[in-house]
This record gives C-alpha cells, sequence and structure tokens, in this order.
C-alpha cells in the first residue's frame, strides 16, 4: 500500500516554509504593535466546548468536526481558535487580573470540507482575540490592524472590506422571526439543509452557497433595519472611526457568517484577485459579547478575527529564498573529518550558519554541493592541509583561495562571513 499524506492535509516542504515563516513573522510583529501577546492552548478540547459555542446547527458542528472518544472523553479536533481561547479565558480567570486582554495565535485548525484550492481539511490560521472592551473603537482599531498588515505588512492588494452588524441577541431573535416568516412560504424552493434548519436557524439560509438558497434569500429582510437603539449606536460608532481611519468598507446586510456567536459587529475581508476562486474570503471575525458568559464566566465582551494562511499565502507577492550557509566545510579524508566537525561547532558558536560534508569521498563533488547551497566559502580540510596546521579557504563568489592557520580560522571566517551578510553602502553583495 502506496501510504500518502491525509486528503486536505498538506506537507509544507522547507522551500516553502521560508514563505510561511515570513508572513507569520509579519503578523507576530504587526498585532504586537497593538498590543497583542500570544496565548497556546491545545488542539484537542472538549467537542461540548465547539458544539455549543459554535452552534449545533452550523456546517462545521454538523459537519465537519473531527470528534472521537478516548479514555472516557468526547474530544474534538479544534476546528478554530475562539472557543479555546475563550475557554482558557474563563478557566485562568484572566479577567482578575486585568480589565483588557489582547490575544493572539497561529496554528493549524481542523475541518472535514469538500478540499478545493485554498480550502482544506487542515489549515492554518493566524488570529486574534480582545476581551473586556465593548465600545466600537475596539472594532474598527482591528479592522484597520487587519488591513494594514494585509496592505503594508504582507503587500496584499485587492482586499475588500465587508462590514455588517447582528445586533445583541434580542435583535437575532427578531431577525429569527423576521426571516421564518420571510422563508416559510417558498420553503420547497430551498435546499435540502436549508429547509431542515428553517425553523431554527434561519440565519444559516443568508450564508447558503446553494444557488437555490441564494435566489430566495435575494428579497430577505435587512437586519440593520431591526437593530435597536444601542446597536445601531454602536454599528454607527464603528463606522465614523472608520471613517476617520480612512478605512473603506462595503455595508453588506446579508452577511451572517457561519458561525453562531456572533453579536453585533461582524466582518469579512474578500480578496477580489479572482485567484482564490469561491474560498475568496481571507479573513473572518466578529464580536461574540455572550461567549464568555455562557462559558461561566463574568460579562466580558469579545471580538476577535482570524485569516487563513494558505490563503494570504496565495496573494503574498514575492520570493523569499530559504538562508544558506555562509561556510561548507569539506573533509577530504578520514583523519580531517573530527578537525571539520570542530571548527564547525566552533563558527556556529560564532553565530555562523555551517554545513560540514560528512559523506566523504571528492573534493569536486562537495564543491558542487556548496555552490549548490549558495554557501559563501568552502572549507577544504585534506590532509596537506591538517599536517601544515591550516585550512584551505576558497571564496565561491570571488573565485578566491588562500590559507589560515587552523588555530585561528573560527576567528578569521566568522569575520568574513559577517563582512559578506552587511557589505558597505553602495556595495552588491
Ligand atoms: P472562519 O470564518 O470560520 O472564522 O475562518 C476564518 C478564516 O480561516 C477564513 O476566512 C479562511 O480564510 C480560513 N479558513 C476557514 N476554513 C478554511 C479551510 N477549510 N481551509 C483553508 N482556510 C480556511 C473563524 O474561524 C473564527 N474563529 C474567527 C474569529 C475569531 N471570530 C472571532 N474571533
Amino acid at each position: 500500500m502506496e501510504l500518502r499524506a491525509v486528503k486536505g492535509m498538506n506537507d509544507i516542504l522547507p522551500d516553502e516554509a521560508a514563505r510561511w515563516q515570513r508572513l507569520e513573522q509579519a503578523f507576530r510583529e504587526h498585532v504586537a504593535r497593538y498590543g497583542y501577546d500570544e496565548v497556546r492552548t491545545p488542539i484537542l478540547e472538549h467537542t461540548a466546548l465547539f458544539s455549543r459555542q459554535i452552534g449545533e446547527t452550523t456546517d462545521v458542528v454538523e459537519k465537519e468536526m473531527y470528534s472521537f472518544a478516548r479514555h472516557g472523553d468526547e474530544l474534538t479536533v479544534r476546528p478554530e481558535g475562539t472557543a479555546g481561547a475563550a475557554r482558557a479565558y474563563v478557566e485562568h480567570k484572566v479577567h482578575t487580573k486585568e480589565p483588557v486582554s489582547r490575544w493572539s495565535y497561529l496554528g493549524p485548525m481542523f475541518r472535514g470540507e469538500r478540499p478545493a484550492k485554498g480550502r482544506y481539511r487542515q489549515f492554518y490560521q493566524a488570529g486574534c482575540e480582545l476581551y473586556g472592551d465593548a465600545g466600537p473603537l475596539a472594532d474598527a482599531e482591528m479592522i484597520e490592524m487587519i488591513l494594514s498588515l494585509l496592505n503594508q505588512g504582507l503587500g496584499i492588494g485587492n482586499i475588500e472590506v465587508r462590514l455588517n452588524s447582528l445586533g445583541a441577541a434580542g435583535t437575532r431573535a427578531r431577525y429569527r422571526d423576521a426571516l421564518v416568516a420571510y422563508f416559510t412560504p417558498m420553503k420547497d424552493k430551498l435546499s435540502e439543509d436549508s429547509q431542515r434548519r428553517l425553523e431554527k436557524n434561519p440565519l444559516r439560509i443568508l450564508d447558503s452557497k446553494d444557488p437555490r438558497d441564494r435566489e430566495a434569500s435575494k428579497g430577505a429582510p435587512s437586519i440593520l433595519e431591526l437593530l435597536d437603539e444601542a446597536d445601531a449606536a454602536h454599528f454607527a460608532g464603528v463606522r465614523r472611526h472608520l471613517d476617520a481611519l480612512d478605512v473603506r468598507y462595503i455595508v453588506d446586510p446579508t452577511l451572517v457568517r457561519g458561525l453562531d456567536y456572533y453579536t453585533r459587529t461582524l466582518f469579512e475581508f474578500v480578496t477580489t484577485s479572482g485567484d482564490l476562486g469561491a474560498q475568496s474570503t481571507v479573513v473572518g471575525g466578529g464580536r461574540y459579547d455572550n461567549m464568555i458568559e455562557g462559558l461561566g464566566g463574568p460579562s466580558v465582551p469579545a471580538i476577535g478575527f482570524a485569516m487563513g494562511i494558505e490563503r494570504l499565502l496565495t496573494l503574498m507577492p514575492g520570493e523569499v529564498s530559504r538562508e544558506r550557509p555562509a561556510v561548507y566545510v569539506a573533509p577530504l579524508s578520514d583523519a580531517c573529518t573530527s578537525r571539520a566537525l570542530v571548527l564547525g561547532r566552533d563558527l556556529r558558536a560564532r553565530g555562523v550558519r555551517v554545513e560540514v560534508d560528512g559523506r566523504g569521498g571528492r573534493l569536486k563533488a562537495m564543491l558542487r554541493r556548496a555552490d549548490a547551497l549558495g554557501a559563501k566559502f568552502c572549507v577544504i580540510l585534506g590532509d596537506g592541509e591538517l599536517e601544515r596546521g591550516v585550512a584551505s579557504v576558497k571564496d565561491l563568489a570571488g573565485h578566491k583561495q588562500d590559507e589560515v592557520p587552523l588555530a585561528d580560522a573560527a576567528d578569521v571566517l566568522a569575520a568574513r562571513a559577517r563582512a559578506e551578510a552587511s557589505p558597505p553602502p553602495g556595495e552588491a553583495r
């Protein structure tokens, strides 16, 4: 049997990992400027956490979770990061330590969706959650933070911000009733899923990709007309702050998103470049002011977002090449190998990236390898060099070769490697 990776789960080989690292570093540096610090929560959580917080009638909970029973626990491999972070916030009573917490995370999530370009069963999200600030400033600041990360931090243009408000729990209930009243007369024109969910969760119909549901949703009532005064004031505040920040957005009253925990502000960032086909949503998020209390904590408002790293990488311009060794050490005989290892260790202790060729064999093959890796210098250690107490150093770009005393080799090479890494201004590398 040929063993392959599980369908929808991808290997990221070192050639690609350099781009991942660049994106991850840009994310971490950017959100740190807004006060976010990393949280790491387990990949496995009790199934009830997700089914209650995300919602029993959502696609994620109904169809996509990887759930299993083991050692007496019902467990699920996390399909997203928000519920686990909120669970940790409540469990560690973080609200007693500080009034406002800003958490970020980055890691794999798992959903058994049908794989397609930009849609995987293991995918990576980078996200942030902000607890303890109910005001519209938090919403606007978060949206601006995401947009500037995409535009300036990652060089991704062609992004549209879509914005909506679901209001608080009371508004959702009223909207639910309005949608049931609207969809019921056309029930048999809806998809099977939507017919089944009509009573329980009609908001899902607005989020459905099925063409029958899309058609039926066209004249659906707008939630923005049902917002109460406080919700409407909050939404107006978010918009005012976004205008002040020069963030352009589109108010989309049909935006409901696939998770049930949201209240008030909802947003999505969508690429208009066409590169991702149907998977054009690169970031999703919103307010979920009731989750902390729902998990047995105090009444603490919250807002957050997550971005799909694979999707952003598809849009991120530029090649990122792998780091190259500064020095390649080529021992030409058994007798030289130990000395080569020692030189490698001493160079690394001086901060130099080094590879020592342990394959044995001919110098020609070793030089070819040093070239292929893009090393700056190749240190040749043969029996003759060892006898004279020197190392031959070949400058691979300059095609010059000289000898340095073995005793000084680590210091001399480390200095040369540093000089190569930071050429004087104006000089090409
Ligand atoms: P979400 O909309 O389910 O929200 O996912 C956020 C982003 O993750 C999506 O916009 C997409 O870029 C990426 N994504 C989702 N599913 C897949 C998949 N199967 N393959 C590749 N990428 C995917 C959440 O997960 C919420 N926890 C966001 C949030 C945080 N809301 C509040 N705080």
